[in-house]
């Protein structure tokens, strides 16, 4: 760190979360003395702007990390399997955004709305959880710490966009070739993603939950610090742009009413309450893309169970789910070395 703030470097600027860490960092003025971007070969030499200069991307290696006090990564789990241990050795503190760590006992997983403590244990590296995760554990977290959740049943609708740039790509590319009369190509999701849900992300385990759908489970037990929680999770990719939604079913320890839902979500940190079925309000990924709240409404009692409330949330999974969060992660670092 210098006088001035944080030295930084973002690993996999090009891409959808990467982009938006710029994006976030500026709107949130975080203290920047000096800023490298890194990514892949075809992408050095790029021109980005950012606060008015111009920076020049760099193609990552060994020695990309040094000088750098605070590296956001942004790549996926074999680029930061690589790269991640080499920026703590040269003296950075790394946020990753890939699955590659979150689980190793000494990476803490942060939410900053639930378990901004966790932050203290690093060992140089933090891991910013599944985007899926995040946007259920911030309206989950209020409700928890009232009444103990003790079972969760979600289905997500996941947006192409939390499949990086490509994903955007192939959804516009499709629709326009159905609407054209032509056969959708898919090279990155594994059927036509115009005009069809896809009930499948990441690959399949041996229990017949996929990977996307256990993260939920562990990731879910980490963060709460509740080893004993139990999730089941479908995840299904929708062709919707930017935003995850998620229809949760949450059982409790403890009584928990519509109302006093209502209450503590209308003023939880990272919430907005949208909650007005006679007026057709309700949250929609339309209406959550580009900000960092997590929207939730839908709440009604599961009548079907004892203790039993169901909720509809939407995020931006590329903001919340990723961007903003990594970036909130890092604030939390400057602060701890004195630079805010
Ligand atoms: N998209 C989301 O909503 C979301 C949400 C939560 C978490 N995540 C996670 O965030 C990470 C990034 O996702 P994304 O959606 O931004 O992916 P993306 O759009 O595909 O971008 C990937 C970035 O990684 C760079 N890269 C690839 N190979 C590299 C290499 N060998 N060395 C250096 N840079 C390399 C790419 O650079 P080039 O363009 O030069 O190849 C690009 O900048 C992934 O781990 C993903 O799982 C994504």
């Amino acid at each position: 760190m210098d006088k001035k703030g944080i030295r930084l470097t973002i690993l996999g600027a090009t891409g959808a979360v990467g982009t938006e860490m710029l994006r976030v960092l500026a709107e949130r003025n975080f203290p920047v003395s000096s800023l490298k971007l890194l990514a892949d070969a075809n992408d050095a030499g790029k021109q980005i702007q950012w606060q008015g200069q111009t920076y020049t991307v760099e193609e990552a290696t060994d020695d990309s990390f040094a000088d750098t006090d605070i590296t956001l990564v942004a790549v996926g789990n074999a680029v930061s399997l690589r790269f991640s241990p080499i920026a703590v050795k040269s003296g950075s503190v790394v946020v990753d955004n890939s699955s590659a760590y979150r689980m190793y006992p000494d990476v803490p997983l942060v939410v900053p709305e639930v378990n901004p403590e966790d932050i203290k244990k690093h060992n140089g590296i933090i891991a910013n959880p599944n985007c899926s995760t995040i946007i259920a554990m911030v309206p989950l977290k209020p409700l928890h710490d009232y009444a103990g959740i003790r079972r969760v049943i979600v289905s997500t609708y996941q947006a192409v966009s939390g499949a990086g740039v490509a994903g955007l790509n192939e959804l516009r590319d499709q629709a326009a070739d159905v609407l054209a009369g032509k056969t959708a190509q898919s090279k990155v999701f594994q059927h036509q993603i115009a005009f069809n849900v896809i009930p499948r992300i990441e690959t399949f385990q041996e229990n017949g939950y996929t990977y996307e759908e256990m993260k939920m489970l562990n990731e879910g037990r980490k963060i709460l610090h509740c080893p004993g929680l139990q999730v089941n999770c479908t995840c299904v990719r929708v062709p919707v742009f930017r935003s995850h939604s998620e229809s949760i079913t949450i059982e409790t320890e403890r009584k928990l009413t519509v109302e006093k839902a209502r209450e503590l979500l209308a003023s939880a940190p990272g919430v907005k309450l949208v909650d007005d079925p006679a007026n057709n309000l309700y949250p929609m990924p339309v209406d959550s893309s580009d900000q960092d709240l997590v929207f939730a409404g839908r709440i009604r009692e599961d009548f079907t169970a004892p203790n039993a409330l169901q909720l509809w949330v939407c995020g931006d999974q590329v903001r919340k789910g990723a961007a903003t969060n990594a970036v909130q992660i890092a604030e939390l670092v400057a602060k701890d070395m004195g630079a805010v």
